[in-house]
């Protein structure tokens, strides 16, 4: 399962190209305001961290386009900067029609804001190169997702759509996991998300027993 960061603060990117070689970047508008620096300015900055590499960065169009030619049009404007960026696109009818025409034109989209298998299985159909959904966001309004990855994997294998999931908006380690059983092909947390499922207190423990140990046994 490939390891996507969900950020727009470049320190955080690099930390994490450096550290975890990590496989992709995912943004988001509100990732981009939290950056604090102007949208073509941070992408343009983030184009530049992924120059020369395979690695997929996610960006999305303006949230504020409902009209399918209008996301088309900023679609192209946004993927000619960089050969890295995959066209983040919110579903609709429109956002489906939107993902089928950049498809067409050969560039990469991101459908974004899947909530329901029906909605992955529309974003597959229009030719998706990834499907996000949002798990963190079902659970905060009490839905369960224990088998929405799964069932989003399922339809895509059975009608062997190309598409890949990147289960968005994970919260910890132990949704890390369960996605990542589901079926997931890609995951996108934050850095402290990631950063706290490398640890564990039973690590701390044992480390100290190691340690106590370690001072306990003469050197020679
Ligand atoms: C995914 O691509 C989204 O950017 C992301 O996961 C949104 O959720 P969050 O910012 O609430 O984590």
């Amino acid at each position: 399962m490939k390891l996507f960061l969900d950020s727009a603060i470049t320190d955080e990117i690099k930390h994490g190209l450096e550290y975890w070689d990590l496989d992709g970047l995912t943004t988001n508008p509100k990732h981009i305001k939290n950056s604090g620096k102007p949208f073509l300015k941070v992408i343009e900055e983030i184009a530049e961290l992924f120059a020369g590499t395979e690695k997929p960065v996610s960006v999305e169009v303006d949230p504020h386009i409902t009209d399918w030619e209008q996301i088309v049009e900023q679609g192209i404007k946004l993927s000619k900067m960089s050969p890295n960026f995959v066209i983040k696109v919110g579903v609709s009818e429109d956002g489906f029609k939107a993902i089928r025409e950049l498809t067409k034109q050969g560039i990469r989209t991101n459908a974004t804001l899947i909530f329901s298998v029906a909605q992955a299985w529309h974003a597959a159909r229009a030719g998706a190169y990834f499907i996000s959904p949002f798990i963190g966001w079902k659970e905060t309004y009490g839905d369960s997702t224990t088998t929405f990855v799964l069932e989003v994997a399922e339809m895509l294998e059975r009608y062997q759509y190309e598409s890949e999931i990147i289960a968005a908006a994970i919260r910890n380690g132990r949704q890390m996991a369960d996605v990542a059983l589901a079926g997931a092909h890609c995951v996108t947390a934050g850095l402290s998300v990631y950063q706290e499922s490398m640890q564990n207190p039973y690590t701390v423990h044992g480390e100290k027993v190691f340690q106590n140990a370690w001072d306990d046994t003469p050197k020679s």
